[in-house]
């Protein structure tokens, strides 16, 4: 029998108590072995659940419990998931996680440990859900050189962008209902501000380039700046506004973002809606391949989570590496180094005139402007580098014509 202690019974952690409760029997005929929750962490009390008479609120139960062999750390946050996901490697026992804030800000150093300790520390569920993005980068896929990996990373931005789109309604009305629906993180700044999103594309660029990227070094961007008139803009041009995790291996260094982008609704991530993730790869050898499936939510989560407790399982001990050299580092390029296309929305005090300052700082471009909206136009830019458009942006700022930059949102093609 294997034992398992789950850390935190919150929305991913009870779907792993679920999944192994439900998947008995066919996870049973999988590992050829009875998979038991033991003992499950958290702080509150839960009367009547399921797991009222294996819940402890002190870690030390866990660690000292030798039955427990295999650690699902689902706390999230960094402290004290680190610590206590350290503390059970050093013990002994394998952690899988869906902290991708943990694995983004300390992987490195847990993998090095694992190694050590001769046990794993797997973290499927912390990039796109329910989505095989890990293994085939660490297993399938390796006798390609990754060139690049784009994709919607984020369940509940892409949730709220699509019911804005498709249903007209609010922000924080749409943002409400993720909440409700566990989707979103217990601080949904994390969501809307890109950070979870920069995070894992971190995470999926350090798997798949095999050195640490480093989170912070990726130029990041929310969606709480996207308008219902942005969007409005969007369709009239044939797009939709998706915010899109790109990294990219340039002969410089790693090219990495995460914006909002105005995507042709031709492109197959325009397709992509609700809490849904979709994650393009492109290698040297096998070209592109997609992943698509729930990037969130409470048992799509949990299942990947229970799958890299099943490969534990069926490893018997052994430990498997990880395809991230922990002791390099892959530089990143400032924003100003790769080149962008941009859509501005302009307010103006003279059209003649603002349409003529753009022509002087862009060249020949198009304008298109919405019904009903008579003192605005907007335009997309040809390819130029951010620092460029980002000092044209500046100059027409000061244009007199000018009266408002409304917004200037990434263009993928
Ligand atoms: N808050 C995350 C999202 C959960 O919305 O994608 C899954 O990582």
């Amino acid at each position: 029998m294997i034992g398992i202690g789950i850390l935190g019974y919150g929305t991913v952690g009870s779907g792993v108590y679920e999944v192994l409760k439900v998947n008995k029997d066919i996870i049973k005929r999988k590992t050829g072995e009875e998979i038991k929750v033991k003992k499950v962490l958290d702080l509150r009390s839960f009367p009547g659940d399921n797991i009222e008479s294996i819940l402890t609120h002190n870690f030390e139960d866990i660690l000292n419990d030798d039955s427990i062999n295999i650690i699902a750390e689902v706390m999230g946050g960094i402290e004290p998931a680190f610590t206590y996901s350290k503390l059970a490697i050093e013990k002994g026992k394998s952690v899988v996680t869906s902290n991708k804030a943990l694995v983004a800000e300390k992987g490195p150093e847990l993998l090095k440990l694992a190694e050590k300790y001769n046990v794993n520390y797997l973290f499927e569920a912390s990039c796109g859900g329910t989505i095989p993005i890990i293994r085939p980068l660490n297993t399938s896929l390796t006798s390609d050189d990754v060139q690049k990996i784009e994709g919607i990373l984020n369940g509940t931005t892409n949730f709220i962008l699509t019911k804005m789109t498709e249903e007209g309604r609010d922000f924080e009305d749409v943002l409400k209902e993720a909440q409700k629906l566990g989707y979103a993180e217990a601080d949904p700044t994390a969501d809307v501000e890109g950070h979870d999103s920069c995070r894992k594309i971190a995470i999926l660029s350090s798997v798949a380039f095999g050195a640490t990227v480093n989170y912070k070094d990726i130029h990041t961007e929310g969606i709480t700046k996207i308008t219902s008139t942005d969007i409005q803009y969007a369709k009239k041009l044939n797009c939709v506004i998706k915010l899109i995790a790109e990294s990219e291996k340039t002969p410089l260094g790693i090219a990495a973002r995460v914006v909002p982008c105005l995507i042709k609704s031709s492109h197959p991530l325009a397709t992509v809606n609700n809490a849904y993730n979709a994650i393009f790869v492109k290698g040297n050898m096998s070209g592109e391949t997609m992943y698509y499936g729930s990037g969130a939510g409470k048992l799509p989560t949990a299942a990947a989570v229970v799958g890299d407790i099943i490969d534990i399982v069926k490893m018997k001990g052994l430990y498997v590496p990880i395809d991230w050299n922990v002791n390099e580092n892959m530089p990143v390029l400032s924003p100003e180094k790769s080149e962008i296309k941009a859509f501005i929305r302009i307010g103006f005090e003279n059209k003649e005139n603002a349409e003529k300052a753009v022509f002087d700082l862009f060249g020949n471009v198009d304008f298109t402007s919405l019904e009903g909206l008579n003192n605005e136009f907007a335009f997309i830019t040809g390819q130029e580098t951010e620092k460029s458009v980002i000092d044209k942006v500046n100059k027409l700022k000061n244009a007199s014509a000018v009266k408002e930059i409304f917004n200037v949102i990434h263009v993928e093609e």
